[in-house]
This record gives structure tokens, C-alpha cells and sequence, in this order.
């Protein structure tokens, strides 16, 4: 090649990378899923809208989902109640698998019941694969309580509460109250493993799972947030992976002192010696933090 060539490749080459920028290459920011909590949707202009906004207004350029579940904000925010949870995580599988801009993979930010929610997602969906998975007051050892209900959706709490003192962990309440899918409990620990059709599932009450475990172990990061000042989750320590110890209501104990941890069912403490677990506190109610502690905490997960 004659020197006027190869000086003509390299000014080429230097123009793509000029024109290039920020959004080819490494430097391109990983998309982000997000799947909103109980009672919310996909869109509301004061929660998750606002979330998606903020998240694109620091992160330029970013490719951002907020989930909706089913085919309107309605059916979206119904379906946080009463559609089947396996069915909801099936649903958002293929909504990402048959996403080509989450290829190359995406980072996850889950709220409160989207946390749990989307961990099952990664552990039965590897592809596109989820990098960074940030639960932000999710409940993964489940609640024993609904003490109380975000914004209007109280009137539907109260109904579910007698729903789930009625017997949880029947068939008809398990396939059609999402609440109960994730209700743990630790009075009738053997029917919480026996029939909760979602979280002993995720969870490797029954049987471990290999698979299950070479997923969640393949993240990059597992971030859970929990609110110290939660009003609205029983216990709150579920938010950290800790519950109640079996047989009783009252004694908790960490992830670290808990079976899935001991015997290590989910990989969890091999992903902690790893490093990969990163308890994070924000001394607010349920979900409440500023954008100061958003950026100082969660967004070098995201960018
Ligand atoms: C990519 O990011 C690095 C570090 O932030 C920066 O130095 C570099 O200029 C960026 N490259 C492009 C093509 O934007
Ligand atoms: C383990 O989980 C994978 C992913 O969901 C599933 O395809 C497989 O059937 C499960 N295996 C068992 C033994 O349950």
C-alpha cells in the first residue's frame, strides 16, 4: 500500500470515530429495563415516567424501557394485582428477547415487587442477558403483611388482605392474586414451600435449579436497595434478602444466616465472596429518595 493510501485509511478512520461520538463503540450506553411496583404502571407522569425522564436526562442517550404489562396503562396497573406473575415474566421474555436493541444486553431496575419480578426474569431468561440488576425496595423473601397501600389502591388491599388470611396458599388465590404469589409465610413455612407457585420457585424452595443459579450468578452486580423507614413492607429486611426465621413472626435473620444462603441454592454466596452484592440503605419510606442519593447511589450501576 503507498504511503498516500495509508494515510488516506487513517484520516478515514479518524473521521467514523469523530463522527462516531459517544454512541458507537464501548462507550454506547447499555439499555436499561424498568419494571414498576404495585398499585403503578409502565407510565405514570409522577413515578415512573418521571423515573424514565431523569434516568435519560443523565444518561444521554439511553435507551430506556419502562414495562407495561398488558396493552394499557389500566390493564398494565390491574394486571400488578391479578395477573399470574410466571405469566407476567414469560410475558416480558419475549418482549425482550424479541427486542433487537437489547442484544448485545441491558441493565435491570426493578421497584418494589418488579425487583422479585424481574429477578425471575433473569434467572429464566439468559437471553439478552441482564448485566446489572438493581432491586430498589424489591421483596425477595416475600412479605408477610400488606401494612400498607400506595396512593388509591388501598380499597384493593384491604380486600386482599382477607384474601390472604383466608388461605394464601390455595389454588384458585395462588393463579389469581399476585400478592400471594410472593406471601411467605414463616407460621406455615411447609405450605409456603409446598404450593407459593412463584417466589419457593424462584427462590429454590423445592428443588434447586442449576440453571436458575448459572443465571442470577452471571450478573455483573446485585444491587438491593432497602428503605429503613418502611411503612409499607413486612418485614422490611426482605428488601436485603433477610426474613423472619421459620415457625415464627417475630425473630429475622439475615440472608447470611438463611438456608438459600448456607447451602447456597441461588449462588448467592458465592456471588457475594465475589463481590457481587451490594446492600444499599436510603433512610426514607418506601421508595422515597432524592436525586442526589439516585445519582450518588444507582446511576454508576446504570451508566
Ligand atoms: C469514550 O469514553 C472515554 C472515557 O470516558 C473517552 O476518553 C473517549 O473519548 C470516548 N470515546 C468516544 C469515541 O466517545
Ligand atoms: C430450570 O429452569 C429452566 C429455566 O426456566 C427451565 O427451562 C427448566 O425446565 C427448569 N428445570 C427444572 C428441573 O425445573
Amino acid at each position: 500500500m503507498s504511503f498516500s493510501a495509508a494515510l488516506r485509511l487513517i484520516s478515514v478512520s479518524t473521521v467514523l470515530l469523530l463522527l462516531c461520538g459517544s454512541s458507537c463503540g464501548s462507550n454506547a450506553s447499555v439499555p436499561l429495563v424498568i419494571w414498576h411496583g404495585m398499585g403503578d404502571s409502565c407510565c405514570n407522569p409522577l413515578s415512573m415516567g418521571a423515573m424514565k425522564k431523569m434516568v435519560e436526562e443523565e444518561v444521554p442517550g439511553i435507551y430506556v424501557i419502562s414495562l407495561m404489562i398488558g396493552k394499557s396503562v389500566l390493564q398494565d396497573t390491574e394486571n400488578g394485582f391479578f395477573m399470574d406473575v410466571n405469566e407476567q415474566v414469560s410475558f416480558v421474555c419475549d418482549q425482550l428477547s424479541k427486542d433487537p436493541k437489547l442484544k448485545g444486553g441491558y441493565n435491570a431496575m426493578g421497584f418494589s415487587q418488579g425487583s422479585q419480578f424481574l429477578r425471575a426474569v433473569t434467572q429464566r431468561c439468559p437471553d439478552p442477558p441482564m448485566k446489572n440488576l438493581i432491586s430498589v425496595g424489591g421483596q425477595h423473601q416475600g412479605v408477610f403483611g400488606l401494612p400498607r397501600c400506595p396512593g388509591e389502591s388501598s380499597h384493593i388491599c384491604d380486600w386482599i388482605r382477607k384474601k390472604l388470611n383466608s388461605g394464601a396458599y390455595t389454588d384458585a388465590i395462588q393463579k389469581h392474586l399476585v400478592q400471594a404469589q410472593y406471601w411467605h409465610d414463616p407460621l406455615n413455612d411447609d405450605l409456603y414451600k409446598k404450593y407459593s407457585l412463584f417466589l419457593a420457585d424462584i427462590n429454590q424452595e423445592r428443588v434447586v435449579n442449576e440453571t436458575y443459579k448459572k443465571n442470577l450468578m452471571s450478573l455483573n452486580k446485585f444491587v438491593m436497595v432497602k428503605f429503613l423507614q418502611d411503612t409499607m413492607v413486612d418485614p422490611v429486611d426482605s428488601e436485603w434478602f433477610g426474613f423472619y426465621k421459620a415457625g415464627q413472626g417475630k425473630e429475622l435473620e439475615t440472608l447470611q444466616e438463611s438456608a438459600i444462603y448456607k447451602e447456597d441454592r441461588l449462588g448467592l454466596a458465592e456471588m457475594d465472596s465475589a463481590g457481587k452484592l451490594v446492600f444499599l440503605a436510603s433512610d426514607g419510606d418506601h421508595l422515597q429518595f432524592t436525586r442526589q442519593w439516585f445519582n450518588e447511589n444507582l446511576l454508576p450501576y446504570i451508566r
